[in-house]
């Protein structure tokens, strides 16, 4: 794959070619005839550095570093010298200097890695950061669509929750468009953006009228560790359900029994209600085999990019 950034923090950081490759990839990976160690010279180091929850993507990206062989560091960040005051980038340069080559990195500040993208201390990838991006769950997501026969040009998929907060939601609307696919962003008005920020993508907030237009549907969780106390986002907790919860009676009423994806994790009963999740409709668990695949594609990518210009300090490399 040519020219694979080094630190892959946004979907847009990707062309379409690359995207393509990594679906590839991820194909072969499931047919399993390239499962086996990648990197015959030198085992490469890869660290999980989650500075914010996660249980899938944690521990999606540990099997996959572990099925390619590499060697896997748990970067426990609770213990590390981040929480004696220094910086991401030194600590990224120390792992770095260590033998580290490629961090996956979560952090609940929004564009936290951007800085990197010219000044790279150790190749990252973004495993969610703030509400910002979450690039490789909507990789494996377009991934999981494509391996269960949807074809998305001229689509529609329904986002509905609370898209304004969802980092998940930011990367499928840059992502989805460019396979043709329509997005409509469904939730209450506190949830969705005023006017669409993303081409191919239109905003609601009636829910049948939405699931009706739609395809297949990507259900989101209220993220209400990013309301901050926001009365207006609080307000709408108690009737969600009943407005904009995915329910079998809902669908089978609007006669739109179609596949229903969510990133994970499910608030059952709150977006989503215990018949769907039971329901073959539900496509979480495609998701969760499929993100092995797509994060061995997209580790294999950019380990193997080339790239030289990591962990320089005034012109010099820390290691070769
Ligand atoms: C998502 C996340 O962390 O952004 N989950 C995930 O990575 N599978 C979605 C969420 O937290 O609601």
């Amino acid at each position: 794959m040519n020219n694979f950034p080094s630190v892959f923090e946004a979907i847009n950081d990707l062309s379409k070619d690359q995207i393509e490759g990594l679906l590839i990839l991820a194909r072969k990976f499931k047919e399993r005839d390239h499962d086996k160690p990648q990197f015959p010279n030198k085992l490469p180091i890869v660290a999980n550095s989650f500075l914010e929850n996660s249980t899938r993507t944690k521990n999606s990206f540990a099997i996959a570093i572990k099925r390619l062989g590499c060697h896997y560091l748990d970067f426990n960040t609770e213990t590390s010298s981040l929480n004696k005051g220094e910086s991401l980038e030194e600590t990224l340069l120390t792992l770095y200097a260590q033998g580290v080559d490629l961090c996956i990195i979560r952090t609940s500040v929004s564009n936290q890695l951007s800085e990197f993208k010219n000044n790279t201390p150790v190749k990252i990838i973004n495993g969610g950061d703030g509400t910002n991006q979450h690039p490789t769950q909507a990789l494996l997501d377009l991934f999981t669509m494509q391996e269960i026969g949807i074809e998305l040009e001229g689509k529609t998929m329904a986002i509905i929750g609370d898209c304004i907060h969802s980092r998940v939601g930011h990367s499928l609307c840059e992502l989805l468009p460019q396979f043709g696919c329509n997005i409509i962003l469904c939730g209450p008005s506190d949830y969705v953006p005023k006017t669409p920020e993303y081409e191919g993508v239109e905003i609601s907030n009636d829910l049948e009228s939405t699931v009706k237009r739609s395809d297949f549907l990507y259900t989101l969780r209220i993220q209400k560790e990013r309301h901050a106390g926001s009365t207006e986002a609080a307000k709408h907790y108690d009737t969600y359900h009943d407005k904009y919860g995915i329910s079998r009676d809902k669908l089978k009423a609007w006669n739109k029994e179609v596949p229903v994806f969510h990133p994970g994790p499910a608030n059952i009963g709150v977006e989503i209600s215990t018949d769907i999740i039971k329901s073959s409709l539900y496509k979480g668990y495609d998701q969760v085999v499929n993100s092995i695949y797509m994060r061995m594609a997209i580790i294999t990518a950019i380990l193997s990019n080339n790239d030289k210009n990591i962990g320089i300090i005034d012109g010099t490399r820390i290691r070769d």
